[in-house]
């Protein structure tokens, strides 16, 4: 049978990587797929040929529009990243019947709904599984492997980058600031790396799990998104006494009136699996109904843990090519006409537990005043702690950990222990989740 014909567009950590993984398994992924799977146009600014074995018998090009008008090319592999040009060029393939692949989890996040109604339109398939959690198979997963089970709720580590500093904070109790720089050295940061630290990446990936997890359609601008820049190794510190780990989770979860999305820094108990991924590696932990809890872990990202999600692709739409368009797997999981408009709730309505942290002044009456007020919003406390400060005399740390309430009478009560005139500053909070089933 005639191979299939690859371009790619930009050969730089993934398309690199991706243009490697191919010809190095050329053999094995052909055998797998049923028939020769051949790259024949790149789009990259500046190729060292050298580089990349055998480089110099495909066309090579700088201009990404003529890859994707290219007659011969059979699949568009889009390696560019961001909006623009990418959802011009993912457009302009799928108009022209191509199929596509892609790791651009901002592209699928906020232009999803649009690119899959395209797509559908032409019949053609439009690959993801690189956007979320790098090469984890996590989108496969969900929407094959798990397929006969309804969903409750899934919690990942999906942020290489954020894990990374957290990590480093924890068990060496370096600062974020170089730690940060550090990631950015090693090539796991985003180019803007205020995407990583403020949950931004974090959020598109979410945005995606979320969607194929509960059949809604992609709702980038309602995930909560708070990211770990206000962490200080002081929190890190007391959640370990108090047997927590802090990761930076996104939580996607099914509540009574609708469906949670939220990034946010999360205390988990130490003795959970996931709360032991450490450095840039990902983890998504799934709890469905019928298999229970299962944890994906792995790379998350990187040259060619990213280009085997990359490669899985191309392979799926090649094995697929002949089918009709309703028998393949649909995009978000569940058909296309099937979508719920369950509703994303706002984080107002999100019930989980919390850790505080606060400066008060060291004196009676005060633990007193700070309990009424939890007291009156029907917050119970579970645990608490109070450390005489270092830094400002006559004062004292405060930490409690929180049962479970609602993030509505959480701000109510925040607000009036900040507005004591015996606690200083702000309240620290973040919030707690067990995990468990
Ligand atoms: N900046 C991302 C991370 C890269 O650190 O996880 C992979 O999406």
């Amino acid at each position: 049978m005639k191979p299939v014909n690859v371009g790619i567009l930009g050969l730089g950590t993934v398309g690199g990587g991706t243009y490697r993984v191919l010809m190095r398994n050329a053999d094995e992924i052909s055998r797998r797929a049923g028939r020769g799977i051949q790259v024949t146009h790149v789009a990259a600014r500046d190729v060292k040929s050298s580089e990349f074995k055998e480089l110099d018998k495909i066309k090579i090009t700088q201009d990404a529009f003529e890859v994707v008008n290219d007659p011969e090319v059979d699949i568009v592999v889009e390696l560019i990243g961001g909006y623009d040009p990418a959802l011009e060029l993912v457009l302009k393939a799928i108009e022209q019947g191509k199929h596509v692949v892609t790791a651009n989890k901002a592209l699928i996040a906020v232009h999803g709904n649009e690119i899959f109604s395209a797509a559908s339109k032409k019949g053609v398939m439009v690959g993801f599984e690189a956007a979320v959690a790098g090469g984890i198979p996590i989108i496969k997963a969900i929407r094959e492997g798990l397929a006969g089970n309804r969903i409750s709720w899934l919690a990942g580590i999906i942020n290489g980058t954020g894990n990374f500093i957290l990590t480093e904070m924890q068990e060496k109790g370096r600062k974020f600031t170089d730690v940060l720089k550090e990631a950015q050295e090693l090539g796991y940061a985003e180019a803007d790396p205020s995407f990583d630290v403020e949950g931004i990446d974090a959020a598109h990936k979410l945005a995606i799990l979320g969607s194929i997890a509960f059949g809604v359609p992609l709702q980038f601008e309602k995930v909560y998104t708070e990211g770990i820049s206000h962490i200080t190794r002081e929190d890190v510190d007391y959640a370990e006494q108090l047997g927590y780990r802090i990761k930076h989770l996104g939580i996607a979860r099914k509540a009574d009136k609708g469906i949670e999305l939220r990034v946010h820094p999360t205390l988990i108990p130490e003795k959970r699996l996931i709360a032991n991924v450490n450095g840039v590696m990902n983890a998504v932990l799934v709890y469905a109904d019928a298999l229970g809890p299962t944890l994906y872990y792995g790379a998350g990202a990187g040259s060619e843990p990213t280009a085997s999600a990359v490669v899985a692709d191309i392979v799926d739409v090649t094995r697929t090519l002949t089918a009709d368009s309703e028998n393949r797997v649909p995009h978000l999981a569940f058909q296309a006409s099937s979508l719920a408009d369950t509703p994303v709730l706002n984080m107002d309505e999100v019930s989980t537990s919390y850790y505080l942290r606060l400066q008060a002044a060291d004196e009676p009456g005060v633990i007193a005043d700070i309990t009424r007020i939890l007291g009156d919003q029907k917050i119970s406390i579970e645990a608490m702690i109070q450390k005489e400060s270092k830094n400002i005399e006559q004062t004292a740390s405060v930490i409690l950990l929180t049962h479970q309430v609602l993030e509505r009478n959480m701000n109510l009560a925040i607000q009036q222990i900040e507005s004591l005139d015996s606690v200083s500053g702000k309240v620290c909070r973040i919030r707690m989740e067990s995990l468990g089933s």
